[in-house]
């Protein structure tokens, strides 16, 4: 028996209430074999040391198996891109996680906004650079020469290793990949991205891949979805796409999202794509499923494919059963209760 040792990082808001929830129900999932410790970082623990996480933050996580996270920002206490330079977005790039994968599909019993209900989307955002390198700089600041520059870096390897990773699954599952850019205005990195696919398609012959601008994919994406597969796109454009595709499955309280590394040279991060909803924070009403999906993924990729499929199940049986489907209508808690008892 394994025991899986994990960096539990609630974070801000409703990421206290809903990591609780999902590392309860994957407790139950692999009863004795999940080891937490808890890291207290967050917007208040910048007010209270200056710091998201401490120097050795980094250091310290990497002796986990996997990380746990919640949500991380309250931008009424701490400006979120403070907030979110100072631990998330280190984290998935200390990490090498440079797939962060987003499943967007409806869950039984729940209600999307689509006349369709028939998508099955997996979307594969580059996580470590393009329009998120961090290049950039501001001079002459609060005067009218004010110039802020913020550059978009795609290299090589960071470009082909998310383009082999979009084939790969596209390959485990229909053998279609649609691949993201804006090549039509954007001459250099776009073109680049799209020249890199035409090259790793010709290692992938079973997959048939489709190149498509941003826009015209967020279009398909409402009007077509069932025409889509496997997505691959750059981190602003995986972003953008992915708020849409939690919205397209019901809501930010259903998106689920796992950030990789493919490599296993250091350990991946779990959490849902919503953020930490000052606003209903203290109500506990935040949906745990997007949360308890998220650490379904983390157990899969702790090699315990069968304890994430058992949660899916418990997922699925529960709101297939009308709870979990209707914001506010029950708990967290009654929703995880609700599926901890699907599990047992
Ligand atoms: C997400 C979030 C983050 C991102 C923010 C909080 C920096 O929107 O995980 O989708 O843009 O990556
Ligand atoms: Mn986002």
């Amino acid at each position: 028996m394994t025991t899986h040792r994990i960096a539990v990082i609630p974070g801000d808001g409703i990421g206290i209430a809903v990591t609780k929830a999902a590392l309860s129900v994957a407790q139950a999932a692999l009863p004795g074999q999940l080891a937490p410790t808890e890291f207290p970082w967050s917007c208040d623990h910048y007010l209270s040391t200056g710091r998201m996480m401490p120097e050795d933050g980094i250091a310290t996580l990497r002796g986990f198996d996997a990380i746990l996270l919640g949500a991380v920002g309250w931008p009424a206490k701490v400006p979120d891109n403070v907030s979110l330079h100072g631990l998330l977005i280190p984290i998935r790039k200390s990490f090498v996680q440079y797939a962060n994968i987003r499943p967007h599909r409806l869950l039984p019993g729940v209600e999307g906004p689509l006349r369709t209900s028939a998508f099955d989307i997996l979307c594969i955002r580059e996580n470590t650079e393009g329009e998120y390198s961090g290049a950039g700089g501001r001079v002459h600041r609060g005067t009218l020469d004010e110039v802020a520059v913020e550059t978009a870096v795609f290299t090589r390897t960071g470009v082909e290793r998310i383009l082999r990773f979009g084939f790969e699954q596209a390959r485990k599952r229909s053998g279609r990949l649609a691949s993201v850019t804006k090549s039509n205005a954007q001459a250099h990195s776009m073109v680049f991205w799209d020249d890199i696919t035409r090259l790793v398609a010709a290692d992938y012959p079973d997959v048939t891949v489709t190149s498509y601008h941003v826009d015209a994919i967020c279009a398909r994406m409402v009007m077509a979805p069932d025409t889509l597969d496997v997505i691959v796109a750059s981190n602003l454009f995986g972003d953008i796409l992915t708020d849409l595709g939690a919205a397209i499955q019901g809501g930010l309280g259903y998106a689920a999202s796992a950030n990789i590394n493919p490599d296993r040279s250091a350990p991946s991060m779990f959490e849902p794509v919503h953020g930490s909803a000052p606003d209903i924070m203290d109500q506990g009403i935040a949906n745990p499923i997007a949360a308890i999906w998220s650490a379904a993924m983390m157990l899969d990729h702790l090699n315990e494919p069968d304890a994430a499929a058992r949660i899916m199940a418990a997922v699925e049986s529960v709101t297939a059963d009308g709870i979990g489907c209707v914001p506010g209508a029950q708990t967290t808690d009654q929703i995880t209760d609700a599926v901890l008892q699907a599990l047992s």
